[in-house]
This record gives C-alpha cells, structure tokens and sequence, in this order.
C-alpha cells in the first residue's frame, strides 16, 4: 500500500532521508523508530504528499503520488486516517463538537444520529463521560484518545498513521493509547505507528524499521528485531530489557 522507492528529501541543504526504500502492505502493524529528528515525522508527510521528495518515488496503492495536484490528492489521503504528533483539537469546541466535526463535515446525519454515533465513538475510546468536557479539562492522554475518536467518525480509511501517539503520555496512559491501537487493528486494518518509545512498540507493532541519519538502518520482523546484535539498535534493545527486567521483578 505504502511504497518508498529510492526516496531523498532534504530541507534547505540539510539532508533529512537519503535513498529510502520499504513497502508496506495495507494490513501489516509497523513502528518506525529513530532518534528525534531524525526524519521520522518527514516519512509521514511524504506519504500524505504534503511534502515531495527530492529524488525517488512514492507509490500509494502502486500510484505514484509526486506531483499530483491538491485535489488528485485528496482521496489518496483519505485512505488513511492519521494521528498527527500535536493531534489538535479545536480548542474551543467541547469533546462532543470535536468528535462530531467531520459527521458534520463529511455526513448527513441527523442531530440525533451525531448524538449517538458521537457517544459510541467516545464509548469506544473509554471517554462518553468526557461528552461535554472542553479540550483544556483533559488530561494528555484524554486529548489523545478524542482526536482518535475523532478521527474514526471521519471515514473508512485504509490504514491508521499515528505519529508520537504516546509521546508525554505516563505509563498508564500509553497502555491504553497501545490498547486502543491494538483493538483498532483486530479487523486487519494495519498501521505505522511513529514513535521513539521502544516500549510501546513493542507491544503493538509486528514488523520494526529503524531510521538513523535519514537511512533504514534494520527492517524486520518482532523477533529479529529483539534478536539483532546490530551496535545502532543496543540503544533501544537495552531500553526494552531494563523493562522486561523491572517487569519480572514485580512479577517475582
Ligand atoms: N519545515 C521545516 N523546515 C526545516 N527543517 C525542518 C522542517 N521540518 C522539520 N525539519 C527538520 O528536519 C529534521 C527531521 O524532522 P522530523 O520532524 O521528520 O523528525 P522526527 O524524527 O519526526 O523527530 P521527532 O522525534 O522529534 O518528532 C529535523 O532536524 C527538523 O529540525
Ligand atoms: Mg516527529
């Protein structure tokens, strides 16, 4: 579904990906790990076409998406439904009004239908209490889980993009965000899940692509991943052993 062929991208004369290459199909459960700044949010915007590369291709659904025009673009980027990293809400509309923006937008529902599919929505996400809270009432986590339910009243989409879906979030809270991305690829629809936290990829994600200095450095299944001796993934692997360990000690 999600195609990089070869893909550079610089800002300025800073080179930000350099000769990526990976392919993604519609149903696979995908983190993409790599050190702040390191080009991670750049492979979201790409595959929105937000942004064009400077060398390569990007292919969507095997159609090359560079160049197109804004409006060839739009149902391209409706095949995916996409937690940004500042996943914003509108501040002055209360959590019902939020969710309830692209029924509004997309839909012809009745005001009693917004109601109900709003509430379900919100149910989903564990936050029907939350119906008449305002965005400054929630707590990080909270907010995360709106802009999803959001996001799932939008349309049908293909495939789910979160970028940093946990990034602030405590514990607790990123175990409910991983719940949730988890529950929300039962029917085999996948993900990329964009993130620097090992730990909550872990827990979700099947297959690991490690960028570091704008270059795939591994691509590969759970257990190679946990398995790699590669010297640039100790950082993350020892990361996931300290909390395995911490894991075991309360467990003991
Ligand atoms: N609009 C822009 N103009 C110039 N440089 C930018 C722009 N957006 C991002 N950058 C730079 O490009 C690099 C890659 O940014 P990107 O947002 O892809 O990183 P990231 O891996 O998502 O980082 P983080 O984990 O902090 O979100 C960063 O060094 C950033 O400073
Ligand atoms: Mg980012």
């Amino acid at each position: 579904m999600i195609e990089f062929d070869r893909v550079s991208f610089s800002y300025g004369a800073r080179r930000i990906l350099k000769d990526v290459s990976f392919s993604i199909n519609a149903h696979e459960r995908v983190a993409i790990l790599g050190e702040s700044g390191g080009g991670k949010t750049t492979v979201l915007k790409l595959t929105l076409g937000l942004i064009n590369p400077d060398a390569g291709r990007i292919l969507i659904d095997e159609v090359k998406i560079n160049d197109k025009t804004e409006d060839e673009l739009r149902p391209i980027r409706m095949k995916f439904s996409v937690v940004f990293q500042e996943g914003a809400l509108f501040d002055s509309l209360s959590v019902k009004e939020n969710v309830a923006f692209y029924l509004r937008e997309y839909t012809r529902m009745s005001e009693q239908e917004i109601d109900e599919r709003v509430k379900e929505l919100l149910r989903m996400v564990g936050l029907e209490y939350a119906v008449e809270m305002i965005p400054e009432e929630l707590s990080g986590g909270m907010h995360r889980r709106v802009s999803i339910a959001r996001l799932l009243a939008a349309f049908e989409s293909k495939m789910f993009l979160y970028d940093e879906p946990t990034s602030g979030l405590d514990p607790a809270n990123s175990d409910i965000i991983c719940g949730l991305i988890h529950d929300l690829s039962k029917n085999g629809k996948g993900f990329v899940m964009i993130t620097q936290k090992v730990t909550d990829a872990i827990k979700v994600a099947d297959r690991f692509i490690v960028l570091k200095e704008g270059m795939i450095i591994f691509d590969g299944q759970k257990e190679q991943f946990i398995g790699s001796t590669l010297p640039e993934l100790q950082v993350f692997l020892s990361e996931l052993s300290l909390v395995l360990k911490s894991r075991s000690c309360i467990g003991s």
